[in-house]
């Protein structure tokens, strides 16, 4: 197969850690036999450095022209404290999402055995951990109305939601409960929001719809406590934007590392594939970030963009295999063992891969 992947490392640790998703996907295009091409574009505040804008109209094409986008992350500290700065790299995500349609995002959450002591909770706590949480990405508070009145000293955030919405997400989520546990939970806070209560009756009429999946409904101060709690719980969870940000951090702690939460943002057109983590800019250079989200990144972009799940089960098996013999960098790597560097992991990983080791 030939296949076409925009390449958008962004900022801080984004371009060490694509750079070994890049070897990962080469090695199993080797293995399998595909053609890659990639097309590099620029996006956050390397964007706008370069073209003053975090999202150029160059990135866009690029991105509508391929088959998948690769993504590292987007953020620099020079913006962070400036209340006053117009552009933000961050405006570059979020305009992605919304020229991409980029509604659904897929965070999935496992646990490797192997890591379990890395876990903030107790191993018997963590242990078998495995659900995917399904945020609702281009609607809700990030997108809706928001501005200033009294000259400044009042500012509104609108959480607006529409049936439409509501439903495509929600379709998403039954599809993938259809094949995995069938348990589907809806996260919301239907006692006080009016948008939550449109989404519980969505939800309601759609899962007459799927008799065979088993829907519950919880509300969100509840599902961050049930998450530490009891994360075996969960099988499929889908809940609207903001709440889905909140809950994907707190979720992505569970395996041990925030460097090991992969992520597949689809809807509309070209899917974008991306670690949840962040651009880490007190890591960026230094070669210690951890690549393992970025490369099971573009495990799901086999699986989601090309439909090639072998290809994906190959990276996944090398990854993990990776772990198990302690081949991780300092964030997972425990004493006396050694900690690889970024490149290091990547290497390995894709001599796996390309060894069906
Ligand atoms: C994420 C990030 C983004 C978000 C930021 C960088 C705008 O935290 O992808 O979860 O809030 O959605
Ligand atoms: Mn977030």
């Amino acid at each position: 197969m030939k296949l076409s992947i925009a390449k958008l490392p962004g900022d801080g640790i984004g371009p060490e850690v694509v750079t070994q998703a890049v070897k990962a996907i080469d090695a199993v295009c080797r293995r399998f036999g595909h053609e890659v091409e990639y097309k590099p574009a620029y996006i956050g505040a390397c964007a706008i450095d370069k073209f003053g804008s975090p999202f150029p109209e160059e990135t866009l094409k690029i991105c509508l022209s391929s088959d998948a986008v690769l993504f590292g992350a987007v953020g620099d500290p020079k913006y962070d404290n400036d209340p006053s700065a117009k552009v933000r790299p961050e405006q570059g995500l979020l305009a992605m999402r919304r020229e991409l349609g980029l509604y659904a995002n897929i965070r999935p959450v496992e646990t490797f055995q192997s890591l379990l002591d890395r876990s903030p909770l107790r191993p018997e706590i963590a242990a078998g951990a495995d659900f995917v949480c399904v945020r609702e990405l281009t609607g809700g508070m990030y997108f809706g109305d928001k501005g200033r009145l009294d000259g400044g000293d009042t500012a509104y955030d609108t959480n607006i939601y529409h049936r439409y919405e509501v439903e495509r997400i929600l379709r998403k989520a039954y599809s993938l409960a259809m094949i995995r546990r069938r348990h589907l939970t809806v996260v919301d806070k239907a006692n006080v929001l009016e948008s939550s209560r449109l989404w519980r009756q969505v939800a309601k009429e759609m899962a007459r719809e799927y008799p065979e999946v088993e829907t519950d409904f919880m509300y969100v101060d509840n599902a961050a406590m049930k998450l530490i709690t009891g994360p075996r719980f969960f099988d499929v969870l889908v809940t609207e934007n903001t709440f889905g940000d909140i809950l994907t951090d707190e979720a992505s702690c569970i395996s041990g590392s925030m460097g090991l939460l992969a992520s597949a943002s689809l809807g509309d057109h070209t899917g974008v594939y991306e670690p949840i983590h962040g651009s880490y800019p007190q890591a960026a250079g230094r070669n210690i970030a951890n690549p393992l989200a970025a490369i099971l990144s573009a495990a799901m972009m086999f699986e989601y963009a090309f439909g090639l799940k072998e290809e994906g089960a190959a990276i996944r098996k090398a990854v993990a295999g990776s772990i198990e013999r302690g081949f991780v960098t300092e964030d997972l790597a425990l004493a006396p063992a050694r900690p690889l560097g970024t490149s290091e992991v990547g290497d390995k990983v894709a001599e796996l891969i390309e060894n069906n080791v």
